[in-house]
This record gives C-alpha cells, structure tokens and sequence, in this order.
C-alpha cells in the first residue's frame, strides 16, 4: 500500500484578522503548518505536496525544501485546493491522506488509526471524525438510521436540528487515488458563498452507492480546528500540557506545570527540577538533576548535567556540568560556559568562553572574552570590548584574578595566575603571574607561581 499526503494550506484565514497567513502562526514555538508537516513525515508516505496560496513564497520558505508544492491563486474552497494537487499526486499511491493546515496537533498515532480504518474498508473515502463538546463552527456529521455517513454539513447550511450534531468532521480523509481525482470536477459550488467543498465528496459517494467509512478520534481535543487566536491560544495550551506530560511521565519534575512553558524541540533529562514561570524554548537541551527556575528563560541553550539556572536569561548558550547561572544573569548568543564554572547575578555575557571552574559572580559585563580555568572575575568587571567602530576581544589565561570595578579594555590580554588590582584600567597586556593596578594598569611586581588548584568536587 502506497501513500501519499495532500496538505491543504493555501487559505489566508480571515478570521485571524492578521496580515501572515493563518498557518505560519505558531503554536509552541513552531508555525502550525510544520507541526502537519511533521507528522505527514512520520507516515513513509511516497509524496507529501502542500497546496499554498495566500502568503505562498513565506509559507514554503518556512517549511523549506524536501516537498512538493501546489499553488492555489484564488481560494475558492477545499474541493478546489485539493484539485491543484492533482498534478503532483494523481496514480502515485493508492491512498491519499489529506491533512489541514490549519490541524496541527494531531498525532501520528491518530493518522494510523484513520489509514488503518481506510485500508480496511472497502469504502471510496474515510472521514475522521470526533464528538465535539462544541461544535460550532465545524461541519457536522451526517448519517442515516444504519449508521452510514451521507454527507456533511457545514454550519452556515445547518438547520437547528443539524447544528445539534455533536460529531464533527475534523477536516482530515483518506481517499481511493483512483476514485478521488475525477470526482473533485463533479463537486457543485456552494451557493451561498460559491466554493467548492471537499466534503462534497460525500455526498457524491452516496449517490453513487459507494461506501464512506469513518473513524472516531478519541480525544477530540487533538483535531481542533484553528481559525481564530481563541482556538490559537487554546491549541497553544492544549500543546504545551501534552508536552509537560510527556517530559513529566519521562522524569522531569515540574513545580507548578501550568506556569511552565516548553517547546516541542526541547529536550530534558531525567531527575532535573523545573520550578514556576519558566520558559525551555527553542533547541533547548538540559541534562540530568539540573534545577531550572523560577523565572528562567533558555532559548537554543545547551545545559550539561546537574547544573543550577536561576531567574537568568540564557540564548544561544552551551553550559557544561555541575554549573550554576544566576540569579539574574544573562548569557547571550555564543557563549560557552565550562565545568563548575558560577555565573552570579546581573552579569551579562556575550559570545565568551568560561574555563572549568571560572566565576564571574557578580555584576559586570563580558563581551568577546576568553578566560580560562579557574580564573575569578570579580564584581564591576567590564570588558571594553567596542571602541566605537570595532568589537575586539579580551584574554584572562588560567588562574588569573581580576579584582573588582576593572576595566579590561580590548584588544588586552591578562596572563595566566596574574592578578589586577581593584578599580585598575588595564589598556596594555599583563605578563603572566604578575601584580597589575591602576589607570592606565602597569605591572608592580612579579608574583610566585601557584599551583594549579585540584579541581573541586561539585557541591552538595
Ligand atoms: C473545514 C471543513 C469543515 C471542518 C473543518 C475542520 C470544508 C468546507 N469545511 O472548515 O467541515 O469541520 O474544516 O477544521 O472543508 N484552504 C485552502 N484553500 C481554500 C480554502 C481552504 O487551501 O480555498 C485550506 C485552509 O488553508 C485550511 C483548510 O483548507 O488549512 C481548511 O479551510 P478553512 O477555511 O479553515 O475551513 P473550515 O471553515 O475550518
Ligand atoms: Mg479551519
């Protein structure tokens, strides 16, 4: 059995009221329409096109290359989206799974379920559909006294008695290849708005004394239609719970779920802590035993095993084990943070490198810096990184201590086991293991190397 995927994505969703087509809005962080993507991709399917119009060229350049797309230039309705598919997907396959845009949070699973229930059959078309607790707004499910699907109606054709209908039409179908594509040219414009409608296919199939089968999802909540930013923010919780759930049943402890925020990329390790108002977005990847929270933010952050963040920012940052952030920090885009290294609060750090075992505990700013194990940065440190035109870059080597209210203005470079005085402004490079104050910093006198400390065991 052959399969292939049409995605239907070529309405601008008026009822958004937005200038982006309804389908790059996102959902957990990600644009619904590569949520569907996603998912097709998980059915070894021979074909998956997309059909796009409103906002074309910004939907394909978010979903990128590795499908085909159709183009749909006037929305004239669902039955007719599905006809510029035809071109790319006609005797291909044998079936033709046709997904929404706009249904993003189905899962695989529930797919399976409604191919499973098409190959079984020996029905023209499978419909999916699930018990709304409201319907509104959907198209309803109509069957006769045995049971059989006769068709579907759509709300605004509803009568009173119809409108009562609590199974819905989730918008997703199975159809025969062979028997779908000459159909859709038989599907009569609706006349109250004149599109034509896919479902329309349903009612063809009962005049022709052809069967439609259906499956039931079993939580309706998965096949939620999105046509409006109340649905968005809905679709947006109901995601976010799932993916708390699954993080929780895999081991991650969550104080006060709601208040944590989690996208679907994200991934986190066994025995870490999540406190309240936190956010794991992006790429994030945070190890075993961490502590993260409250009030943290991580965005394509990359955090070892058993590190601590608290109340920080931190973008686009790598930190190693047994490490601790905040609180009040932010470590921004490009920064590489060692082992056992401590980042205190209202430091920022930009695209610098942290040794194993460096603290910058305190308030101070370092931007294209390099320090290296070991070294202490103390409180009011500032790397002079821009002198109005240029970013240059700063060196501490190993073991160095850079005493508070400092000013390294760069290009400098402070070497290894040296030590500058409190409030210094070091414009030149300091030697190695050397005692540096002043403004401008000169070199006082020679210091004895010390030993390399052993490396501290991480705290209880
Ligand atoms: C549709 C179904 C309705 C179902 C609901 C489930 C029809 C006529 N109605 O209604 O029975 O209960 O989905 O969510 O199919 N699209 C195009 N080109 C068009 C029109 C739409 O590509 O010309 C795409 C949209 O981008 C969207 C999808 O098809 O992703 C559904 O269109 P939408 O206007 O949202 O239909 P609904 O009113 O939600
Ligand atoms: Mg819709």
């Amino acid at each position: 059995m052959k399969l292939s995927v049409a995605i239907l994505a070529a309405g601008r969703g008026t009822r958004m009221k937005s200038r982006v087509p309804k389908v790059l809005h996102p959902i957990c962080g990600k644009p619904m329409i590569c949520h569907v993507v996603d998912r097709a991709r998980e059915l070894n399917a021979v074909a998956i096109t997309v059909v796009v119009g409103y906002g074309g060229e910004e939907v394909r350049a978010a979903l990128g290359p590795g499908l085909d797309y159709a183009e749909q230039s006037e929305q004239l309705g669902t039955a007719h989206a599905m006809a510029q598919a035809r071109a790319s997907l006609a005797g291909r396959s044998d079936i033709i799974l046709v997904l929404h845009g706009d249904v993003p949070l189905m899962t695989a699973e529930t797919l399976t379920k409604l191919i499973r229930r098409h190959q079984e059959s020996d029905a023209v078309l499978t419909v999916l559909t699930a018990l709304a607790e409201d319907p509104t707004a959907y198209g309803r499910v109509l069957r006769d006294e045995l049971g059989n699907i006769t068709g579907i109606v759509e709300e605004i054709a509803a009568t009173p008695e119809q409108r009562s209908i609590r199974e819905i039409n989730t918008g997703l179908y199975c159809f025969s290849d062979c028997w779908l594509w000459p159909r859709l040219d038989r599907i009569q414009p609706d006349p109250g708005n004149g599109e034509h409608y896919l479902p329309g296919l349903i009612a063809i199939a009962a005049e022709e004394g052809q069967s439609s089968a259906s499956a039931v999802a079993g939580d309706p909540d998965e096949l939620m239609g999105i046509n409006n930013r109340v649905q968005l923010a809905r679709a947006e919780a109901y995601l976010r719970e799932r993916i708390r759930n699954t993080l929780m049943l895999s081991g991650v402890t969550m104080i006060h779920p709601p208040s944590i925020f989690i996208d679907e990329q994200a991934s986190i390790g066994q025995d870490t802590v999540i406190y309240p108002n936190t956010h794991i977005l992006g790429g994030t990847t945070v190890g075993r035993e961490c502590a993260i929270g409250p009030n943290a933010v991580l965005r394509d952050a990359t955090v070892g095993d058993r590190c601590s963040i608290v109340a920080s920012f931190v973008e686009d940052s790598h930190i190693e084990e047994d490490s601790s952030v905040g609180p009040l920090a932010h470590l921004r885009s490009g920064t590489r943070v060692g082992r056992r290294a401590r980042v205190g609060n209202f430091a920022e750090i930009k695209n610098s490198r942290l040794g194993n075992g460096a603290m910058v505990s305190h308030f101070g700013f370092m931007g294209d810096a390099e320090a290296g194990e070991d070294v202490n940065v103390g409180a009011g440190v500032v790397t002079c990184n821009f002198d109005g035109k240029e970013k240059h870059s700063t060196h501490i080597e190993t073991r160095a201590l850079i005493g508070s209210g400092t000013m390294l203005v760069a290009p400098v470079r402070v070497g290894a086991g040296s030590k500058i005085g409190a409030g210094s402004v070091v414009t030149r490079d300091v030697p190695p293991n050397s005692l540096a104050f002043g403004a401008p910093a000169r070199v006082w006198r020679k210091l004895e190397p010390e030993e390399p400390p052993e490396p501290s065991e991480p705290e209880d």
